[in-house]
């Protein structure tokens, strides 16, 4: 049986991996990228080989679940054979498969899920389930090779805005998240009605380097005393504010519009971030997910962390967004940590979310 194969190589695994390597590849395919990794005891990537479907849903100006999912089952193949061969490895050299099963659109991550459940069960190895934003925190393990937890994490992505404490490789508390729209969701928002195209972060970033914070979108200190956010009123305000420019037929003053509105909400971000690291007395906040590339998130967040003595982590640029290295080396981390083990029974679960940190199931 497979699954008795399975637990005797990950029992191996978790009960050797400090005289070995042990070589994961990782598969993510949750939203508009199909990406493979292969990465050696959760620190070194081998290859990291990531097919955005960017273009091909810019047109709709935004993900179309149904074409993603199409477009993963026709390049997973050649994604696969890509990272092989650029680690320099075959098959037979993986220890395991660490797979994205949630959260994410469930067509897209079905075609990951299935893809790595094959893999697994053709190689006779483990198979790791994986949350896709315990993902974004590890590719930081990447990028800084001497990071530890604990920490406190921010987790700012196109389907999250989190605050969570990490106690240890496995064990995390979640101290809160957005109880509407993710930040990365709203920029992508306010760029498509301001016609900048998707997705809207990069682009926004770019435009806010141009203009000035002169219009006041946040009023007031949004969900005050509490770790949680909510970012849907200010979306809805700039929205308003952009329509009403339009019908009156006035100009819009698009560079400002970013200015103001990355200040605001990125303001946001920087005061909860570091009063959790206080109130909780963590000296080192990690940050991850496709907004951490922020340019004024990272700067503002590096200037308060220097006035507060809080080291802050962000990965490298290229592992900000969507990849399989950091499913990999998460995958990693649960191996060593016993947990994660997944049957063939895995499936893609579109709604975990921080509060399943792991599967239940220990073996
Ligand atoms: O983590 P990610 O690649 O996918 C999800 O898990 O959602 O994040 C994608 C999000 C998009 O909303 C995109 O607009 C945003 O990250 N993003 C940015 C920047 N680069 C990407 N947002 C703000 N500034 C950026 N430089
Ligand atoms: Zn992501």
């Amino acid at each position: 049986m497979y699954i008795d194969i399975a637990k005797e190589k990950f029992n191996n695994l978790y009960k050797t991996y400090k005289n070995r390597d042990i070589l994961v590849l990782g598969i993510e395919s949750s939203c508009d990228e199909t990406a493979i990794a292969i990465v050696k005891n959760g620190r070194e990537i081998l290859s990291n080989v990531v097919a955005t479907q960017i273009e091909i849903h810019a047109r709709f100006g935004g993900v179309v679940p149904e074409v993603a999912s199409r477009n993963h089952l026709l390049c997973i193949d050649s994604v696969l054979n890509e990272a092989l061969e650029k680690a320099g490895v075959t098959l037979e050299d993986i220890d395991a498969v660490a797979v994205t099963y949630g959260a994410g659109l469930i067509g897209a991550l079905m075609v990951g899920v299935s893809y790595a459940k094959a893999l697994a069960y053709s190689m006779g190895v483990p198979l790791i389930a994986v949350n896709h934003i315990k993902g974004h925190i590890s590719a930081n393990y990447l990028t800084h090779k001497d990071l530890k937890p604990p920490f406190v994490s921010l987790i700012v992505s196109g389907g999250h805005t989190a605050l969570v404490k990490v106690n240890n490789y496995y064990k995390n508390t979640l101290l809160g998240s957005t109880i509407d729209d993710a930040v990365g969701e709203c920029y992508d928002k306010v760029a498509k009605c301001l016609d900048l195209g998707y997705p809207g972060g990069v682009v926004i970033d770019k435009k806010a380097k141009e203009g000035n914070n002169n219009i006041k979108f946040i009023n007031h200190e949004l969900m005050p005393n509490t770790f949680d956010f909510s970012f849907s009123g200010v979306k809805t305000t700039i929205i308003n504010y952009i329509h009403k420019l339009k019908q009156n037929g006035e100009e819009l003053p698009v560079a400002d519009i970013c200015t103001s509105f990355q200040e605001q909400v990125t303001d946001e971000l920087v005061s909860k971030s570091i009063k959790a690291c206080k109130k909780y007395k963590e000296k080192k906040l990690v940050v991850g997910g496709g907004v951490s590339a922020n340019s004024a998130l990272r700067e503002k967040l590096t200037k308060a962390g220097e006035e507060n003595g809080i080291e802050v982590y962000f990965p490298e640029l290229k592992l900000s967004g969507d990849n399989g290295a950091m499913i990999a080396s998460e995958g990693y981390y649960q191996i060593i940590s016993g947990m994660g083990l997944a049957g063939m029974d895995l499936s893609a679960e579109p709604n975990i979310n921080l509060k399943v940190v792991r599967r239940k199931e220990k073996f």
